[in-house]
């Protein structure tokens, strides 16, 4: 998408460019002095990021003080400090979640392939680099990634209208796949997309990608930003999806967990279904599991396997 044609969510006047200007200063000369030191070869997004090539990144260019400028950009750039991407957030250890140490590399990891090996930037690609940083590509948010839940879906008698609600929805194509599914169905549906990134809502309800191809925002989904653990609706809905989210790197603690299923069981139509879906590489068994026994020792019936739970409430109707 050319930048002309980006809404003017994103302000890109000359206060920008003066900031860009001075973050390009100080990135370029640091990034000279990281070139001088380190001859090749250099990582590149083939080879996993150790500690040796932490170290030797970290030394001329912190990743910490680096994801700092960028936020300072993005304040500049967009409406409201709330906008601002998490991935820019002041605690940055989740860009290497497995030490809890990261370094450029890890940013660049986190990014579309066309940033790494960068530190410097034009005005015209920071709604680009913000939105790659709300939806990155590891959210992977397609359709067609839990056809299980599709086929469960297809099986029910739909009568009433149904209102669908996705808790951690991304940009919204899997509760646009939803709703479109029960629709076709002769189903009157709708969707609420809840996820905590305001650009990712922004995002899902125009369709604007400023990072990748735009889309056709999908019908009858409106998105709402807000917490998981604190629904900001109020309900009831017959189906609650929850892809993505549960078990992975922002909720893995049973206090969260105890929070979630008390949000589901207070938005929960009577006789409704939760879905839970995940396409996490391994590694994240032991969290989902705890997640399926907590909800079986919670007064939930629990159908599936850990990542395509069923989740209903017991004594109503699944
Ligand atoms: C891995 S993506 C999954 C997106 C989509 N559900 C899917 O499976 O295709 C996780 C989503 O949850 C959102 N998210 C993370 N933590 C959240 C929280 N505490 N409350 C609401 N949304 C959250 C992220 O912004 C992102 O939209």
């Amino acid at each position: 998408m050319s930048t002309g044609s980006l809404p003017a969510i994103f302000r890109l006047d000359e206060a920008v460019s003066a900031a860009v200007a001075r973050h390009n200063a100080v990135w370029q000369a640091r990034w000279e002095r990281f070139l001088a030191m380190n001859p090749p070869p250099r990582w590149n997004p083939s080879l996993p990021v150790d500690a040796e090539w932490r170290m030797r990144y970290e030394i001329c260019l912190p990743v910490a003080e680096y994801v700092g400028s960028l936020r300072r950009l993005a304040r500049l750039v967009l409406p409201h400090p709330s906008w601002i991407p998490l991935a820019l957030g002041t605690t940055i250890a989740h860009l290497a979640p497995r030490t809890g140490f990261p370094s450029l590399p890890d940013f660049w990891s986190y990014l579309p392939l066309e940033w790494w090996g960068r530190v410097t930037l034009t005005v015209a690609e920071l709604p680009a680099l913000l939105a790659a940083l709300a939806d990155p590509p590891q959210f992977g948010t397609a359709a067609g990634r839990y056809p299980n839940q599709l086929a469960l879906l297809r099986e029910q008698h739909w009568t009433e209208p149904v209102t669908v609600l996705d808790v951690g929805c991304g940009t919204g194509e899997g509760t646009g796949e939803v709703v479109a599914l029960l629709r076709e169905m002769g189903c009157q549906a709708s969707g609420i997309g809840v996820t905590r990134e305001p650009l990712e809502a922004w995002m899902g309800s125009t369709g604007c990608f400023p990072h990748r191809s735009s889309a056709t925002p999908p019908t009858g989904v409106r998105f709402v930003v807000g917490e998981a653990e604190a629904l900001p609706v109020i309900g009831p809905f017959a189906v609650v999806l929850c892809n993505g989210l549960i078990g992975g790197r922002f909720v893995q603690t049973e206090a969260a967990f105890r929070r979630i299923l008390g949000e589901f069981a207070r938005v929960l139509a009577r006789g409704g279904i939760v879905l839970v879906g995940c396409r996490f590489h391994a590694g994240r068994e032991a969290a989902l599991a705890q997640f399926r026994q907590l909800a079986a020792a919670t007064g939930w019936q629990v159908a599936g396997d850990c990542r395509d739970l069923v989740l209903g409430r017991l004594g109503g109707k699944v």
